[in-house]
């Protein structure tokens, strides 16, 4: 059921389930103020917990609730089979085509093969001779019919996408130039029949169908040619074409698919009935959505999930939230709302750009390092006031080089909280690498604190010699008979350095390990001396 709709950075959600067991209890509340596609919520209610999500992302609402609204299956594939016998045929019309083997000219290109602005192959499909794949040139009628669709688009989004360079999206750049005309005509005749779907919750299902196969009906589809004798090669020498997938960001290859509409449709809908079907069987049918704070705390089970910023969590009581489980943007790793705007200007969802916490390349966005760092300590702050004293709070972070970690954990302080222990999200030491070009760690960590009061804010520095490190080190591993992973040695020399308010570099520690220890089967262990 997490494979429905794309999002990035989703968390494994075994792992995430972890936390929410070990650190709450059955019934209490957990929050994740930057719940994404909604794994913490998920887990949570299958775990008999109250949950609480926030996103400013509205697909990121949209794909959470879709993981946790039961549906009748039945009268979904009903309207499926609907939906198709009203707007299959003419689909079809706009990807007709001659038949290379018998000659019908109502055959349909299921996929098309562009070269920059021309055709290089199409995929043919044939009812009348039964050939579901016969390869073939094109010819002018067949660029035409792709160019100048003999139904234009009703609608279709214009609107530009934000100019950067790292997502691929250039100046000038519009939502509907990542589509063929052709595919934007079927699009917009798609979208229009869905929205005349009078069951909302059915409506709302095919909806986010729509918005989850928007990327392989568009041009960011890439070729795969692998050249080899099973794969054989076309008539110019070049290895036989597969379908790829959608890359990161609006790159579009100079060879790319034009996929049939209804192809995409359709093999995504089978992608979310098995969705939906896990959903009816791991969610309570007794977890309500409620809309108000004040209902869900009055009730034994169930959920809230709220569009909103995370700087601002006036919609949950003070004190009242048993755990917290979050994963923040890492700084410029993903613009979400950036790369969210195709599915976000097709479904004409409203986004709050201004209050997102990111660092972007953007030229037109003002979100440098400074107001990242601003906006997650106000995040922090709010999640601070409305965990319970005592309450944990889990934060996910990945790759930090020193001055990220020491920032991350100086905010985490000043918001009131107290480090109580940072572990790998992974729990396997082989996974625990350093990243040589930054100096910093590959693996996500969780850094778990809990709420104190405020008075007993502290904040830390570097300092630390290099003796004193490698006699922390020595001591710790000398305690240990069977030596110890990398996160433990971490674990313990940061955790039980905070409070004295110097800590050590974790890119030091690492360097020292390596020096003083030898690495066996995933665990450190002293060198002879
Ligand atoms: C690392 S992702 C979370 C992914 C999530 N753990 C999952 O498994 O799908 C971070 C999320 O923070 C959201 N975000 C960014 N700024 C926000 C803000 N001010 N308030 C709430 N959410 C925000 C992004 O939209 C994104 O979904």
């Amino acid at each position: 059921m997490y494979a429905m709709h794309k999002y990035w950075s989703k968390k494994p959600y075994n792992l995430v389930s972890r936390y929410i067991e070990k650190y709450s209890k059955p019934n209490e509340i957990v929050l994740d103020p930057f719940c994404g596609s909604g794994v913490t919520i998920t887990e949570s209610i299958r775990l008999n917990r109250r949950a609480v999500g926030i996103d400013i992302n509205p697909t990121a609402i949209v794909s959470t609730k879709m993981g946790l609204t039961h549906i009748d299956l039945k009268a979904l594939k009903k309207t499926f089979e609907s939906l198709r016998s009203e707007v299959e045929q003419e689909i079809n019309s706009l990807y007709q085509t001659n038949c290379p083997k018998c000659g019908n000219p109502q055959a349909i290109a299921s996929h098309t093969i562009w070269n920059g602005e021309q055709i290089d192959e199409i995929w043919v499909e044939c009812k009348a001779c039964g050939n579901s794949k016969t390869v073939k040139k094109p010819s002018e009628t067949d660029r035409v019919a792709a160019l100048e669709p003999a139904r234009p688009a009703s609608w279709y989004p214009t609107n530009y996408l934000l100019e950067n360079y790292r997502i691929n999206a250039k100046a000038g750049m519009r939502v509907c130039d990542l589509f063929t005309p052709r595919a934007l005509s079927n699009l917009s005749l798609l979208l229009e029949k869905i929205r005349q779907i009078k069951d909302e919750q059915i409506k709302s299902v095919m909806e986010f169908c729509f918005s989850a196969m928007l990327p392989q009906s568009s041009n960011m589809v890439f070729v795969i040619r692998r050249r080899g004798k099973s794969n054989g090669t076309n008539g110019n020498g070049e290895g036989k074409a597969e379908v790829g997938s959608w890359v990161i960001g609006y790159w579009i290859p100079p060879e790319h698919f034009e996929i049939h509409v209804w192809r995409c449709f359709e093999n995504r809908f089978k992608r979310i009935l098995k969705g939906k079907q896990e959903v009816n069987y791991a969610i309570p049918v007794s977890a309500t959505e409620f809309l108000s704070f004040d209902e869900l705390e009055k009730s034994q089970v169930g959920y809230l999930v709220s569009k909103g910023t995370a700087t601002d969590l006036s919609l949950v009581h003070s004190n009242s939230i048993d755990y917290i489980f979050t994963d923040p943007p890492h700084g410029n790793r993903i613009p979400y709302l950036e790369l969210s705007l195709m599915w976000n200007s097709w479904l004409n969802y409203e986004f709050d750009l201004e209050n997102e916490i990111i660092v972007s390349e953007s030229k037109v966005r003002q979100k440098n390092a400074k107001d990242y760092e601003q906006r997650l300590k106000i995040a922090f702050g709010e999640m601070w006031r409305v965990l319970k004293l005592d309450g944990y709070a889990s934060i996910a972070f990945n790759s930090l080089d020193d001055e990220t970690w020491l920032s991350l954990l100086n905010t985490l302080l000043a918001a009131g909280f107290k480090i109580k222990e940072i572990t790998p999200l992974e729990y396997s030491a082989r996974s625990v690498v350093q990243d040589t070009r930054k100096n910093a760690l590959k693996t996500d960590f969780v850094i778990t604190c809990r709420k104190q009061m405020q008075e007993f804010r502290q904040q830390i520095a570097f300092g630390y010699s290099e003796k004193e490190l490698l006699i922390a080190i020595k001591d710790f591993l000398s305690s240990r008979k069977n030596g110890a992973e990398t996160y433990e040695i971490m674990n313990c020399l940061l955790v039980s350095s905070i409070p004295t308010g110097t800590v050590f570099r974790v890119s030091q520690i690492i360097e020292t390990i390596k020096d003083i220890a030898t690495y066996n089967d995933g665990r450190w262990q002293l060198k002879p001396s």
